[in-house]
């Protein structure tokens, strides 16, 4: 169904997705032996460049910052390592970034104790 369904999209002419869930590491279809994330069932499906997105960095998502809660500065390894391993091809962050403009190049540098926690109280740089 997702492939058929992400195949009419890339006969249109769509030459990358960008699928975004809560969290990147969590399995799209967990009933399915790969355990897979959205963004690398659709590569695995169409073959076309996938972008991942969701808690990249952090150990809550979106949701439960939406919902007042701080969410924690994590380790970016397992992220890395699925990268690495070809699951998907690039890399989105949202909340990170609404943070800190600097995350990338703190990220970059190899400054990790610079990284902040995620405040809910950054929602409101977007005004
Ligand atoms: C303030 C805010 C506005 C967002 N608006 C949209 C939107 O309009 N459409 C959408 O598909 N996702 C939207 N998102 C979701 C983000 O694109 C992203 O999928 C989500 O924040 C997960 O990434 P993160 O964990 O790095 O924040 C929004 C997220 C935030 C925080």
């Amino acid at each position: 169904m997702l492939e058929q369904w992400l195949g009419v999209l890339v006969d249109a002419g769509a030459d990358a997705f960008h699928l975004s869930q809560p969290a990147f590491w969590q399995p799209a279809f967990p009933e399915f032996d790969e355990q897979l994330n959205l963004a690398g069932w659709a590569k695995k499906l169409v073959g076309v460049t996938a972008i991942t997105v969701g808690s990249v960095g952090l150990n809550a998502d979106v949701y439960q910052s939406f919902a007042g809660k701080r969410a924690r500065a994590a380790s970016l390894n397992a992220l890395v390592a699925r990268l690495e391993g070809d699951e998907f091809d690039l890399v989105a962050v949202g909340r990170p970034l609404l943070q800190d403009p600097a995350w990338l190049e703190k990220i970059r540098q190899g400054r990790y104790d610079q990284i902040a926690d995620f405040t809910p109280a950054a929602f409101s740089t977007l005004s």
